[in-house]
């Protein structure tokens, strides 16, 4: 017996629903938020939806299930198929898992379109069958994408269509080996009566994929626009539905771009992949150290290098400070790439501790290169690079620093000190300065002087 579709509002933020149209959203607090939609509530649980679908196409897409020995199910890991983009590879944990189910989101025109399109070409001189559905761009518009990255991926299919059932049904009889979906927001199921984008239209398509990535051992690729308007859902709301999520970050003032896995069910979360866009599309960037560091200003105070880790990836980067007389009243702090309250922290610590005079001075922090960095291991850098711009005298720039820092002025230990250590020294620093505790077993470094700092202190004698 069919079901008269009720109407709820959900929050097309955080997917909460709601009997009543509310102005906020109870739940994650944004504004003007609620969308009405409509639906059968049995249409609302992921993995129920699709019996009308799955009995049409005359599949059950589940598997009888019983329960396996433990002992008796196949290992994976040796299955993984390399995307041919190693960046790529890296933040899936290693390659493409047969049968997960990849979100890659990102603002508009950040490239994740032109990411996926490189991924398939290289897929597809592999032998593999791709399948790109594309809901944003015709064919053609695809193919100019293509040619303008020289690609000529013969085995990549494309598919510019936006039903569902139609999607589905091409997939049965193609059988590609991957898929690709650009993207779930332009995607719609039939059985749902709500528009195309809205929580529960995304969260249905994303858990027939899902369905059909497990039953059919098939990896699907999903991507979703991350919208600043509440009318369309973001990625957010598909986040515990699929096995990895992946996030496009940078802007568009800097080439570079950066892939981080937020979550992996198959791989460190956190790792990143470095690329730079260019006139013939994504880049890797092997040694993003190296091109972090590319642009450093020589001879400048206010400048120092820090080694922070992205996932298990040492990164050298610069950072900035600039401190200068105030026109106003109170002296204005102002990060860019680093944490705003840290900041005030560190400054009041470098005032209390360090007697720096700061109150009547504006203070700016940059982390170069539109990076940014959000662990403790990078304090000593901020630190040391205002302390530069305040007492006006250069770090030497073959010196390198990194350590946290705590309220009484000590400077604690940070987690992977050696693998930081030893970025620094590949890239060629004379120099490091870090927490005492993280120098146990590094003196012996070669080629590199390691010193080893209880207290900011001892930090700023060793930098001036
Ligand atoms: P696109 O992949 O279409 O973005 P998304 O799918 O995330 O919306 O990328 C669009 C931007 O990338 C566009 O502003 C132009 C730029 N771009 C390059 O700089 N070089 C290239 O080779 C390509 C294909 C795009
Ligand atoms: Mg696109």
């Amino acid at each position: 017996m069919a079901k008269t579709p009720a109407t709820i509002y959900v929050c097309q933020n955080c997917g909460n629903q709601s009997r009543k149209w509310q102005g906020k959203c109870t739940d994650c607090g944004e504004w003007n938020t609620y969308v009405e939609e409509k639906f059968r509530p049995s249409a609302q649980l992921v993995g129920k939806s699709s019996s009308a679908a799955g009995a049409r196409r005359g599949t059950n897409v589940f598997r009888e299930t019983k329960p396996i020995a433990y002992g008796e199910i196949e290992s994976q890991d040796d299955a993984r198929t390399s995307s041919g983009i190693d960046e790529f590879d890296r933040v899936l944990g290693g390659g493409i898992v047969p049968g997960s189910l990849v979100l890659i989101g990102g603002s508009p025109g950040i490239g994740k379109s032109t990411l996926v399109a490189q991924v398939a070409d290289k897929l597809s001189e592999n032998d593999l069958k791709v399948l790109y559905v594309s809901g944003e761009e015709s064919e053609r518009q695809i193919k100019m994408r293509g040619e303008r990255l020289g690609l000529n991926a013969e085995n990549l299919f494309l598919l510019p269509e936006t039903n569902l059932d139609v999607i589905l049904t091409e997939i049965e009889r193609m059988k590609p080996d991957i898929i690709i979906v650009d993207s779930i927001q332009t995607v719609f199921s039939p059985n749902i009566e709500s528009a195309p984008g809205s929580v529960s239209q995304v969260r249905e398509v994303a858990g027939q994929f899902m369905m059909f990535a497990k039953a059919a051992n098939v990896p699907v690729f999903l991507i979703g626009h991350v919208t600043k308007e509440g009318s369309i859902a973001g990625p957010k709301a598909l986040e515990h539905i699929v096995d990895t999520v992946l996030y496009f970050e940078g802007d568009r003032h800097h080439n570079h771009r950066i892939i981080r896995a937020t979550k992996n069910r198959f791989g460190a979360a956190n790792e990143i992949g470095i690329f730079e866009m260019t006139g013939e599309g994504l880049k890797p960037v092997g040694n993003p150290s190296e091109v972090f560091l590319q642009e450093r200003p020589e001879g400048a105070s206010g400048s120092v290098v820090t080694v922070c880790m992205e996932g298990t990836r040492p990164m050298l980067v610069e950072i900035q400070a600039l401190v200068s007389g105030t026109k106003f009243g109170t002296g204005r702090r102002m990060a860019q790439g680093f944490d705003y309250n840290r900041t005030s922290l560190l400054i009041a610590v470098l005032e209390k501790r360090l007697g720096f005079q700061l109150a009547g001075d504006d203070v700016f922090v940059n982390v170069a290169g539109g990076l940014e960095i959000d662990e403790p291991a990078a304090d000593l850098g901020v630190i040391a690079a205002i302390s530069s711009s305040f007492r006006n005298l250069q770090i030497l720039p073959e010196v390198a620093v990194f350590g946290e820092v705590g309220l009484t002025g000590e400077v604690r230990g940070v987690l992977q000190g050696e693998t930081r250590a030893r970025e620094a020294q590949t890239l060629g620093f004379k120099k490091l300065i870090l927490p005492a505790s993280n120098k146990k077993g590094l003196e012996k470094l070669l080629g590199m002087r390691v010193v080893g700092v209880r207290t900011l202190e001892e930090a700023l004698d060793e930098l001036f």
